[in-house]
């Protein structure tokens, strides 16, 4: 008799020993082993890179290669794969005019273009983005001359603290650029993820519809 016939009992049960009433294992060592081999060759199979186990393993890629044209500019950019366009803009490209209020979707304070429509660019991750054109609130004006929806910002007192305006005024651009400014119920209902604390509506309403008649 073997070495292993000690250890595996007829039909993949070990024996019960001696002594002991809890119930044992219905798994052999053999058959544990057997399953791990197949795991294992089930991950090569797929592809799976091994994660290094321990400190010293092999470096694993932290960030990525992102190309983006930002109001205008080509940006080469390394991120990290799990930077928010948000935060790419205020904290790599320094363009802080697009503000973080809620940071979860609610407000519309990070309000920028992407590809010409409107996003909330909190729940946009940057890597998505490669190859996109991206708007903000710093690439409105031309110079020193406004944006006509700035300037009618300012006309019609749309504003109050200012922290949600460049959210507002870009998410107004798109909200005229998609024909969804004629009349002050339609302005309200598409600017309606826009949030302003200071409670500036009226102002950003009139300023809206003034400039959807300007522009
Ligand atoms: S900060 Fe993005 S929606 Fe509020
Ligand atoms: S102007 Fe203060 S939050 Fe809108």
């Amino acid at each position: 008799m073997s070495m292993s016939d000690h250890n595996d009992a007829p039909s993949g049960k070990t024996r019960p020993t001696s002594g002991t009433t809890a119930p044992r294992s219905t798994l052999s060592r053999r058959s544990i082993l057997q399953m791990a081999g197949g795991a294992a060759s089930l991950a090569a199979a797929a592809g799976v890179a091994a994660q290094p186990a321990l400190p010293g393993g092999p470096p694993v890629a932290s960030t990525m290669h992102v190309r983006m044209v930002v109001n205008g500019s080509a940006r080469q950019l390394e991120v990290d794969p799990r930077q928010s366009l948000l935060d790419v803009l205020r904290e790599t490209l320094d363009l802080t005019g697009t503000k973080k209020g809620c940071n979860q979707g609610a407000c519309g304070a990070c309000t920028v273009l992407l590809n010409g429509r409107r996003v909330t660019s909190c729940l946009t991750l940057a890597v998505m983005h490669d190859g996109a054109e991206i708007t903000t609130i710093e690439g409105l004006a031309q110079g020193d001359e406004l944006h006509p929806l700035q300037a009618a910002f300012i006309a019609h007192d749309g504003f109050q603290c200012g922290f949600c305006t460049p959210g507002q005024i870009m998410s107004g651009v798109a909200c005229i650029a998609e024909g969804h400014a004629t009349s002050p119920e339609q302005i309200q209902f598409w600017m309606s993820g826009n949030i302003c604390r200071c409670g500036a509506y009226p102002g950003i309403v009139a300023a809206v519809a003034d400039a959807a008649g300007r522009t």
